[in-house]
């Protein structure tokens, strides 16, 4: 399943957005390895370079929440690190499991794009706007 970035994931914060975007890039191309059947492929475009991207995109995000003291921090810092959890444990696999592993990945991201980027991404943006973040 594509990932296409419209409007409805804009958070209203133009380097958080760019982000965004990129990740559902780095979503799509680990779609395309799985497509063709290429679980280990996916995995390791995933321990390559989309979960260090994925880390510095929220540890982008929680300097500017603390920069602005933002009172949901705790809430939102916490799903990160679930996120973080959840794939680093996913990576941690043995021989064999790549198939699996990657399905569960993929739909894991789909989810965090619904309900993480549009819903708690979008309150801290909107936060963000107020204060005059653009
Ligand atoms: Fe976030
Ligand atoms: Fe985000």
């Amino acid at each position: 399943m594509k990932v296409v970035w419209d409007k409805s994931y804009s958070i209203g914060v133009k380097m958080f957005d760019e982000e965004h975007k990129k990740l559902f890039e780095m979503i799509n191309t680990l779609d395309d390895s799985l497509e063709h059947g290429m679980f280990r492929k996916g995995i390791d475009l995933v321990k390559d370079g989309l979960l260090e991207y994925v880390v510095n995109h929220f540890m982008g995000e929680e300097q500017l929440m603390r920069s602005y003291h933002y009172p949901e921090y705790e809430q939102h810092a916490k799903e990160h690190r679930k996120t973080m959890r959840k794939i680093t444990a996913l990576m941690d696999i043995g021989p064999g499991g790549s198939g699996r592993v990657a399905g569960e990945l993929m739909d894991y991201l789909i989810l965090w794009r619904e309900k993480h980027v549009k819903v708690t991404d979008s309150r801290l943006g909107e936060f963000l706007k107020n204060k005059g973040v653009e």
